[in-house]
């Protein structure tokens, strides 16, 4: 038996990413928990002074009851749970999942000539680089004076977020641009983890373990950037599946699609957050469905100048246009250097495989998003043939 790289690739791509995935449910479930408890805390009914509130719930069959306290409890429990292995492995097994597709064939998905030029090399430096300085810019952001202010540092976290994306929208592939802003804002809220949060945490213990009153600073920084969390975590999970969407991610205007589905996944958090604490404001989700409604109408497909005017070719052809561009992949045994299997077990060689996968090589093909970085070079009036062909019907002789 010989095993080839691209398939050990392929494993590695599955394991990783069935470990995110569970890892990144525990996480955001645990981190919606707390935030849901936290909004929903009632004052204490012994009238504690040092308990801000505490929740009775019930669960799988049995009574919990919870308190949260000001700052420190009297004496520190034998026992307590910490929460950080979940954001952590998150962020392990994404990264891998990253560097195993984006850098590691880069010039299939992160590069794209027709959006930017450049060599897999560049791409990935670029790309790091952006990773790194999304967290140290939002991490001196949050230290500086804007960060003592909530709405100034909203405002400058949100001109932040446009940057970046106008950035990575014009350097990179529309999916890689998508992917990456999603692992630049992932990484913030890990980081805010690793290095605000448990740190902080940290020394709570610490200074009580030494009977000392802990720094309640420690206390507010990290509520701070727990908060930011909440609100990125709905853009970041759209993020982490667009890829799936090339109606979006390859579209002219990219950049502001992937900015409108970040405002309506805040806005619908919001709106989650403040419902726990009781309150109702349905403008919140409201302005989430008009986000979406422009976005709907931005990227309905329009009739394409560059597509039109093209009579339908002979199957024959549309057969030899796919061979030529597809089928070094989309075949039962690809010859496409890394890829193993036929991706998405999509193969086009036999007449009834295109006409079976017609819709789904109509969205790749007008969208652009195949071949991936026009890899193998198909020209507009290639494309408008196929396009054409399956409008007429897709037939096969
Ligand atoms: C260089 C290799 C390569 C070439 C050439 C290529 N593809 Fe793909 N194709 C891929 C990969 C990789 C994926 C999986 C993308 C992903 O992971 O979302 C894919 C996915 C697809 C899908 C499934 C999309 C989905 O999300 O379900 C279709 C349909 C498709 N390609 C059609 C085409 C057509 C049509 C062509 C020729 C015009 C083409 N591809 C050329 C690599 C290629």
């Amino acid at each position: 038996m010989e095993i080839e790289w691209g398939y050990i690739a392929e494993w590695a791509n599955l394991l990783l990413r069935w470990l995110h995935i569970i890892a990144g449910i525990a996480w955001i479930g645990a981190s919606f928990y707390f935030i849901a408890l936290d909004n929903s805390l009632e004052p204490p009914a012994d009238g504690n002074p040092r308990v801000r509130g505490e929740q009775w719930s019930i669960h799988g069959g049995g009574f919990y009851y919870k308190r949260k306290y000001v700052g420190a409890p009297e004496a520190l429990p034998a026992k307590l749970h910490w929460f950080k292995w979940e954001a952590y492995w998150t962020w392990i097994s994404g990264f891998a999942l990253f560097v195993l597709i984006y850098w590691g064939q880069a010039g299939t998905y992160l590069v794209d000539p027709r959006v930017l030029d450049m060599p897999a090399w560049l791409a990935i430096l670029l790309s790091a680089a952006m990773i790194l300085g999304g967290w140290v810019a939002y991490d001196r952001l949050c230290r500086s004076r804007f960060g003592e202010d909530e709405a100034k540092l909203l405002a400058a976290g949100a001109a932040m977020l446009v940057a970046v994306t106008l950035l990575a929208t014009h350097l990179f592939s529309g999916r890689g641009a998508f992917i990456l802003v999603g692992v630049m804002t992932g990484t913030i809220m890990v980081a805010n983890v690793a290095m605000v949060i448990i740190p902080g945490q940290r020394k709570m213990v610490a200074a009580m373990e030494k009977g000392e009153a802990p720094d309640p600073r420690y206390g507010l920084w990290g509520k701070q950037r727990s908060v930011h969390n909440t609100y990125l975590t709905l853009p970041v999970l759209f993020l982490m599946i667009s890829p799936h969407y090339p109606m979006l991610t390859q579209h002219r205007y990219n950049w502001l699609a992937l900015l409108l589905i970040a405002l309506a996944g805040a806005l619908v958090r919001q709106f989650f957050v403040l419902r726990h604490s009781g309150r109702s404001n349905w403008a919140l989700p409201a302005g989430g469905a008009v986000a979406v409604a422009l976005l709907f109408v931005l990227v309905a497909p329009r009739p394409d100048a560059r597509f039109a005017g093209v009579e339908a070719p002979p199957f024959a052809e549309v057969q030899a246009l796919v061979a030529a561009h597809c089928a070094s992949c989309h075949a039962a045994r690809p010859s496409f250097e890394g890829i193993a299997s036929p991706p998405k077990g999509v193969v086009l060689e036999a007449p009834a495989d295109l006409r079976r996968h017609a819709a789904a090589m109509r969205v790749q093909i007008e969208t652009e998003a195949m071949p991936p970085g026009n890899l193998t070079d198909m020209t507009d009036t290639q494309r408008a043939q196929i396009i054409a062909w399956i409008r007429a019907g897709a037939r096969v002789q």
